[in-house]
């Protein structure tokens, strides 16, 4: 791939949300979560850990899990029972609506331990650094083998109810989950903030 072309790959990828019905072969899960490990991390200590759903009674148990944690958080925020409702049927048909589910989650196990609570913050940090670095290295995986994907930070707001819901050891922190699949559409680019608004050159 020469570089402008690398560029181009870069700036296409888009958040798909729709997907076509059509399965994504376990080869192409395959290669895509690969992929995601060739992320850096830091101390090369690899804190990412990944749970893929595909069967239907699996992402329906976690969307419904998922769905009951949201209602509980938006009636905490006084919001209206209808919109409440139209939000969690978007999330749960979100979930259902993709072939593919991916649950990122993040693991301390192995990253430094210290005495101190501001050196543990940092490491903890990085840690979560090192495994959004993976998920953006999925995102980019999937938009190589021509699928669509998007990142979705819920889990982060349930992470208990998630670790229930998949039946994972409680040192998996879920911080991400990507729905994946064929795209069903093609949105427009989002605008960006010029460089002159984000960049000091010095
Ligand atoms: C940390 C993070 C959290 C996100 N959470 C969500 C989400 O919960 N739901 C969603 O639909 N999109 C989510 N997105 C996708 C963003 O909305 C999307 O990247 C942004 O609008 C730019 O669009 P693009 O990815 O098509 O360039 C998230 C992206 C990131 C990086």
């Amino acid at each position: 791939m020469t570089n402008i072309n690398l560029q181009d790959f870069l700036r296409t990828r888009r958040s798909i949300r729709r997907f076509k019905t059509d399965l994504v072969p376990d080869s192409v899960i395959s290669e895509i979560l690969l992929t995601s490990t060739f992320a850096p991390s830091a101390h090369h200590r690899q804190p990412w850990r990944f749970v893929v759903l595909k069967n239907d009674s699996a992402k329906q148990h976690l969307a419904d899990s998922m769905a009951n944690a949201f209602e509980k958080d938006l009636q905490q925020d006084n919001l209206p029972q209808a919109e409440i409702d139209k939000l969690i049927q978007r999330s749960k048909s979100r979930i259902n609506g993709a072939p593919v589910v991916i649950m990122l989650c993040l693991d301390m196990t192995d990253m430094n331990q210290y005495e101190d609570k501001k050196r543990n913050r940092a490491e903890f940090l990085t840690a979560t650094q090192s495994v959004a670095n993976a998920g953006m290295q999925l995102l980019l995986a999937a938009h190589a083998e021509g699928l669509g994907s998007v990142w979705v930070c819920s889990p982060i707001f349930a992470q208990e109810t998630v670790q229930q819901a998949l039946d994972i050891p409680k040192t998996w922190e879920p911080q991400a989950m990507f729905l994946i699949g064929y795209p069903a559409d093609a949105p427009k680019v989002r605008e960006r903030k010029s460089l002159e608004e984000i960049v000091k050159f010095v």
